[in-house]
C-alpha cells in the first residue's frame, strides 16, 4: 500500500480527435502530482483495444509532424479488460493475466464519439467505477449539437439559428421515397438563414468536417462533408464576433459551479475560422486571458456558462464557448464536457489565469470525483 490515490489515466480512443486526446494525456501525465498519485496510463486504441501505455508526455505531443497515438506508447501486448469494482486485468501474449488491482478513479481524457458523449462513462458506471467529469447524460448532451441547444435554449440562454439536417431529409432514409422533395425543404430552410453558414456534425469535435459556406452552390459538398462523421448535421447562421470560452468547475461541496476568467481565441491570420489547423498547429493562434470584453460582459459570460453547466446537469469539468458579436450580443456556441487539455488549450490556460494552476486543477477534478459515490448519479 502506498497510501497514494490510483488513477488511471484514459486516453486516445476510437474518435476523430484521438491524437488530441493523446495531447492532452502528455500535459495531465507531465503535470500531475505523483506524490499524491499512482498513475497508470491506459490507452484506448483506434480499434478499441485497450492497452498499458509508457505515458511518456514527450511522446504525446501534437505538432504538424507527426501525430501522438496510443499505438507509438503502447507497452507491446499489453491488453487491459475493464473488470467490476475498478479492477483492471492485463493479459500479454504467453503470460497469465495479471491484475493491475483496483484503480480509485478513472479521468476519461477523451475527446468526441466512445469518450465525451456518455459511452465510457456507461461502462464506467456498469463496472462501479469511479470517474471523473460528467456522466452519462451530460455527456451525450453535451456531445449532440441538436440536443445541446434544444437544452441550452430551454433553459433561456441565447442560441443562434440553425437547421438540422437528418439523414431521412438527406437521403431520403431507406426507401428513398420523398427524398428529394425533404432535400429542397431542408435546403429551403437552410436558404433562409442567410449566407455564410457553419455546416457540422452534430456530434463531433476538433472543428473536424466543419466547413464554412459562402453560397448555396457549396451547400450539399459541405453537408457530404459533414455526414462522413455524422449521419446528422447542422447548419448554422454565421455569427460575428469574437470567440470567447469560460472554465467551469463543479462546485466544492455540493456549492453552486465556479467560472474561470473569460479568454478570446484569437485565430492565426493563415485560417478563416477556428479549425483544427488553427486550434492544435499554427503558430499565431493565442488565448488572450481575460478577454478583452467590457467587465459586465464578462460578469455576463461566467453567469451563463455557469447556466450551461447546470443546463445539462453536468460535473467535474467543462468548457463553454461563446460568441461576442460587435453589438455586444453574448451567443452560446457548445459546452465541452471532456475539453481540450493541449498546452495550447483554453481550458488549463484560463484556469491557471484565475488562479488555479495546472496540479491544483488536476488536484481539484479527482477530488471532485472522489467525493462521489458510485452508482447513479
Ligand atoms: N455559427 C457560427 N458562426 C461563426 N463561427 C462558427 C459558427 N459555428 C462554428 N464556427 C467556427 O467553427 C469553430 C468550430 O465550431 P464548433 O461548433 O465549436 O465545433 P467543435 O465542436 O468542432 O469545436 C468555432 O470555434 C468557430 O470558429
Ligand atoms: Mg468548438
Amino acid at each position: 500500500m502506498t497510501g497514494k490515490v490510483r488513477v488511471a489515466v484514459v486516453f486516445g480512443g476510437r474518435s476523430t480527435e484521438h491524437a488530441v486526446s493523446c495531447a492532452s494525456a502528455g500535459l495531465i501525465l507531465g503535470a500531475i502530482d505523483r506524490d499524491r498519485y499512482d498513475v497508470l496510463p491506459i490507452g484506448i486504441a483506434t480499434d478499441g483495444r485497450w492497452v498499458l501505455t509508457s505515458g511518456d508526455p514527450a511522446r504525446l505531443a501534437l505538432s504538424s509532424g507527426v501525430s501522438p497515438s496510443v499505438e507509438s506508447v503502447a507497452v507491446p501486448g499489453a491488453e487491459i479488460t475493464p473488470r467490476a469494482g475498478g479492477a483492471l486485468i492485463v493479459t500479454a501474449p504467453g503470460e497469465v493475466p495479471r491484475d493491475l488491482g483496483e484503480v480509485d478513479v478513472v479521468l476519461p481524457l477523451l475527446h468526441g464519439t466512445y469518450g465525451e458523449d456518455g459511452t465510457i462513462q456507461g461502462l464506467l458506471e456498469m463496472t462501479g467505477t469511479r470517474y471523473a467529469g460528467a456522466g452519462v447524460f451530460a455527456s451525450a448532451a453535451g456531445m449532440d449539437k441538436e440536443y445541446m441547444k434544444l437544452v441550452i435554449a430551454a433553459r433561456g440562454l441565447p442560441v443562434g439559428r440553425y437547421v438540422v439536417v437528418r439523414d431521412r431529409d438527406w437521403s431520403g432514409g431507406a426507401g428513398g421515397a420523398g427524398g428529394l422533395g425533404e432535400r429542397k425543404r431542408v435546403l429551403d430552410e437552410i436558404a433562409e438563414l442567410g449566407w455564410p453558414v457553419f455546416v457540422k456534425p452534430a456530434r463531433g469535435g476538433s472543428s473536424v468536417g466543419i466547413t464554412r459556406v459562402l453560397s448555396a452552390a457549396d451547400l450539399e459538398p459541405a453537408v457530404e462533408a459533414a455526414r462522413v462523421h455524422d449521419p446528422k448535421v447542422l447548419v448554422e447562421a454565421a455569427v460575428e464576433g469574437m470567440e470567447v470560452e469560460c472554465a467551469v468547475l463543479e462546485g466544492l461541496d455540493g456549492g453552486p459551479p465556479e467560472a474561470s476568467v473569460p479568454g478570446q481565441v484569437v485565430v492565426d491570420q493563415g485560417s478563416v475560422f477556428y479549425d483544427f489547423q488553427a486550434k492544435y498547429l499554427a503558430a499565431g493562434t493565442t488565448m488572450r486571458i481575460p478577454a478583452p470584453i467590457p467587465a459586465a460582459a464578462a460578469a455576463e459570460v461566467r453567469r451563463l456558462a455557469c447556466a450551461a453547466f447546470e443546463a445539462i446537469s453536468c460535473e467535474g469539468l467543462a468548457r463553454v464557448d461563446f460568441f461576442y458579436t460587435p453589438a455586444g450580443q453574448i451567443l452560446f456556441n457548445e459546452i465541452n464536457t471532456m475539453p481540450g487539455m493541449t498546452p495550447a488549450s483554453g481550458f488549463p490556460l484560463m484556469w491557471a489565469a484565475t488562479g488555479l494552476p495546472l496540479p491544483q486543477l488536476i488536484d481539484r477534478i479527482i477530488e471532485t470525483a472522489l467525493r462521489k459515490r458510485p452508482g447513479p448519479r
